[in-house]
């Protein structure tokens, strides 16, 4: 893609918090001066009750046809409301099947550094519940195809980043039929790359180790489930989900957006942190080719979380906005600094 061409992104803002951290990651790409249009998409719980439906059929299809979507967060309330999760539903209509989430951290004592690959699509997601005389049975679904599109995805991640290694994560000693053969299925993967240490951990040691000594580990590779898990255990390592980004990266889509979930107790109150959606926009803007500005974006994000400017779940006292200009302060200090960021177009409204 080149720099010159126009991309169309989708924002989609949801429940709870997810207005406040879009709205704050949209100022922040305003002062990049992008040449990007985007148009901002209702959808989500509250939406739901409101309406009826999860998504409108248009705005879905803007999602569609946009080059990639901005994603705030969504409530899931539990049990059966007949509410489809959002989340779900664009992974699914969009067929995005690689969820990609590093977990880096800001702190210079820190050596966290490692990226986990949640296959997406499948595993207990694919919500088959069943009634039993008892209770209910869930199905499990794993593929050869699914295990072996996610192995894919994180070897050749591995292998054009610069990462060392991936370990395989899994439950092969319980589960030895599902478990069993995404394990088998990325070891094939893994023999396609000679270049990249194969690892494999249990996932419960997994996470024991991860605490114990989280620089051991660079590239996970795992099921739905356990990533889901996994990676929310691992943003504890870093400050919490208030720093945690994620990919969901389709063939033809892809989504952006934090880990974090709607956050209903601070919804509105201008106290989250906007930090994992603003990090999310940054891996949008990689994938849309503008590599420089979104690496701009994690050196002002490093500045400020480094001088302790952070909203209160990092122990600091900014609101969302003051922490939002705040970071447009610091991005223009780096655009004097560099002199760079005043000759590109801006299509941004
Ligand atoms: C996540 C979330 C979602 C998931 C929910 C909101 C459906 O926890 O993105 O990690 O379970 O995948
Ligand atoms: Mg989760």
């Amino acid at each position: 893609m080149s720099q010159n061409l126009s991309r169309k992104i989708c924002i989609l803002p949801g429940d709870g918090i997810g207005p406040e951290v879009t709205t704050s990651a949209l100022a922040v790409l305003r002062t990049l001066e992008l040449p990007i249009s985007f148009s901002i998409e209702a959808g989500g719980y509250e939406h739901y009750l409101e309406t009826g439906q999860t998504i409108s059929p248009a705005s879905l299809k803007r999602c569609m046809e946009a080059d990639a979507i901005l994603y705030g967060a969504n409530t899931n309330p539990a049990g059966d409301s007949g509410y489809q999760s959002l989340t779900l539903l664009l992974r699914d209509s969009l067929a995005l099947h690689g969820n990609i989430r590093p977990v880096l951290s800001f702190d210079p004592d820190s050596a966290v550094d490692l990226v986990i690959f949640r296959e997406n699509s499948e595993c207990l997601y694919v919500r088959e519940e069943r009634e039993i005389p008892d209770g209910y049975d869930a199905t499990r679904r794993i593929t050869r195809s699914a295990s072996e599109r996610i192995a894919r995805l994180a070897f050749s991640y591995a292998r054009e980043n610069s990462r060392r290694q991936v370990t395989i994560v899994h439950k092969a000693n319980v589960l030895r039929k599902t478990c069993g053969l995404f394990r088998e299925v990325c070891f094939q993967v893994a023999s396609e790359y000679p270049d990249i240490e194969v690892r494999e951990e249990l996932v419960d040691a997994c996470v024991m180790k991860l605490f114990l000594k989280p620089s051991s580990f660079d590239v996970l590779l795992t099921t739905n489930l356990f990533g889901d898990i996994l990676s929310d255990a691992a943003a504890a390592l870093v400050g919490g989900l208030g720093l945690a980004p994620g990919a969901n990266i389709g063939e033809r889509h892809a989504m952006f957006e934090p880990v974090h979930g709607s956050a209903p107790d601070i919804a509105g109150k201008n106290l989250a942190n906007p930090t994992a959606c603003i990090l999310a926009t940054a891996m949008m803007l990689e994938h849309l080719q503008f590599k420089v500005e979104a690496s701009r974006i994690r050196g002002a994000l490093k500045q400020l979380i480094q001088r302790g400017a952070t909203t209160r779940d990092l122990g600091g006292t900014l609101l969302t906005s003051e922490f939002t200009d705040e970071l447009i302060g610091e991005l223009r200090t780096q655009t004097v600094r560099s002199g760079s960021g005043d000759d590109q177009i801006s299509t941004l409204r």
